[in-house]
């Protein structure tokens, strides 16, 4: 029989053979963990003996919770009748999905391609808008984030800074900086790009014209509008859409993360009607293997039946709200820490005074039982994002430990 490894032993493992760099990281942050039971908002140490609150979600992937039940029931249905299919040939239950979308979507974003993660879709996505303008400019923001493959890459700020050459023809401007967009957006360009609410920049809002206006210009310049919805959508902002907020819609919408329902790998680029006429030379023109396996269709349906019934987005909302309110109180009791508050829904960035408080806070929470990290590019905003399925007290036990933890911050501010 097997030797049972114990949690030191797994750990080990992992630092001896994927990562020392990210064990070192996991101590430094309080987490080195194991996981192992999992189960709603919350996931327990290998040994069980130590759990916490999840308000990372994986970036959204966890919108349902860990270990949804709904979802998981429909795969081990799926799993007695069907398989992942052919990514060649035609799919029931790609079309249902792509039918759905079409559906969920306003206007006409009638076609989905599929793909397994949520850099893929961005690379079909930027892809078939230069496949389409036949130009091959790209505008995104600065301190944006589209994931670590080819164009996604090119796409996003700083991370691809020791992998040049990168892909050609990219450039990024200020998010929110409409004056600086339109002068990036030359005749060459085939897409502007954006998150709709930049995750790793911690959640900034953009002008309320920001989205109406890049939505204008496209329209006027024959551009190809691309909005990443890989965390800001599904839910997330207590509207199905983000974008929704700002009474338009993009040529192209990419969702990820959340589409797995945190049990199979989706990843969705949903279109324009007028697209499509791209795959008029060559139907086969991008392919996925593994990208819009039936049986993660199968969960991505049962997720978004899920997030559709009637009191989801409200309960959203509401959870969203009873956070602000904690954080407004907080604010009180805490003011050489907490500065203020950046949030859609359950979408969240919670700004404080200086750089080193997103490690000192992701680290004083963890001791609490929260896991929370800051973001990236702004180290002093710490990015909140419980599973969308949050209950109330649950959020009141958030609220506590953060209470906790900006205590223990404002002492080491000293
Ligand atoms: C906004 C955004 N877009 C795209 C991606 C890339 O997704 P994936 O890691 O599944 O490739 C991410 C991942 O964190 C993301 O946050």
């Amino acid at each position: 029989m097997r030797e049972t490894p114990s949690q030191e032993q797994l750990l080990d493992y992992f630092a001896s053979h994927v990562s020392p760099q990210k064990v070192n990281m996991y101590r430094m942050w309080g987490v080195d963990f194991i996981p192992g039971r999992r189960e709603g908002v919350r996931v327990w140490d290998y040994d069980g003996n130590r759990s916490w609150i999840d308000c990372r979600s994986a970036g959204g992937v966890f919108n349902l919770g860990h270990r949804p039940p709904r979802i998981i029931a429909a795969l081990k249905e799926a799993l007695d009748s069907i398989d992942m299919s052919d990514h060649m040939l035609a799919s029931g239950y790609r079309g249902l999905l792509a039918k759905r979308l079409a559906d969920l979507t306003p206007g006409d974003l009638q076609y989905t391609t599929f793909g397994s993660s949520g850099g893929e879709a961005i690379d079909f996505a930027l892809k078939l808008a230069r496949g389409y303008t036949g130009r091959p400019g790209v505008v995104s923001a600065e301190k944006g984030y589209h994931g670590h493959t080819g164009l996604a890459l090119a796409a996003t700020d700083e991370f691809g800074s020791k992998f040049g050459p990168l892909a050609p023809g990219f450039r990024r401007v200020p998010f929110g900086d409409f004056q600086a967009l339109e002068g990036a957006v030359t005749d060459d360009v085939a897409a502007v790009i954006m998150e709709t609410i930049p995750a790793t920049a911690g959640f900034p809002m953009p002008p309320d014209d920001w989205y109406p206006s890049i939505r204008k210009l496209c329209d006027e310049r024959g551009v190809i509008m691309i909005l990443d919805e890989v965390q800001a959508g599904l839910g997330r902002t207590g509207r199905l859409w983000a974008y929704e907020e700002w009474g338009i819609y993009p040529d192209i919408m990419v969702c990820g993360k959340g589409m797995s329902a945190a049990i199979y790998p989706v990843s969705t680029a949903t279109y324009r009607k007028h697209l499509q006429s791209f795959f008029d030379d060559n139907a086969f023109a991008h392919l996925s293997s593994t990208g819009g396996s039936e049986l993660g269709c199968v969960t991505s349906l049962a997720m978004l039946d899920q997030i559709t019934e009637p009191g989801f987005l409200e309960h959203v909302r509401d959870m969203g709200q009873r956070f602000e309110d904690g954080f407004a109180s907080l604010q009180e009791k805490h003011p050489a820490v907490l500065k203020g508050l950046n949030r859609r829904g359950l979408m969240m960035g919670v700004v404080m005074s200086r750089d080193e408080c997103g490690m000192l806070m992701a680290r004083a929470l963890a001791k609490r039982g929260v896991i929370a990290v800051y973001a990236h590019y702004n180290p002093n905003i710490l990015q909140v994002m419980p599973p969308l399925i949050i209950k109330p007290e649950e959020v009141d036990e958030v609220l506590d430990a953060m209470d906790g933890a900006m205590a223990d911050v404002g002492n080491s501010l000293g």
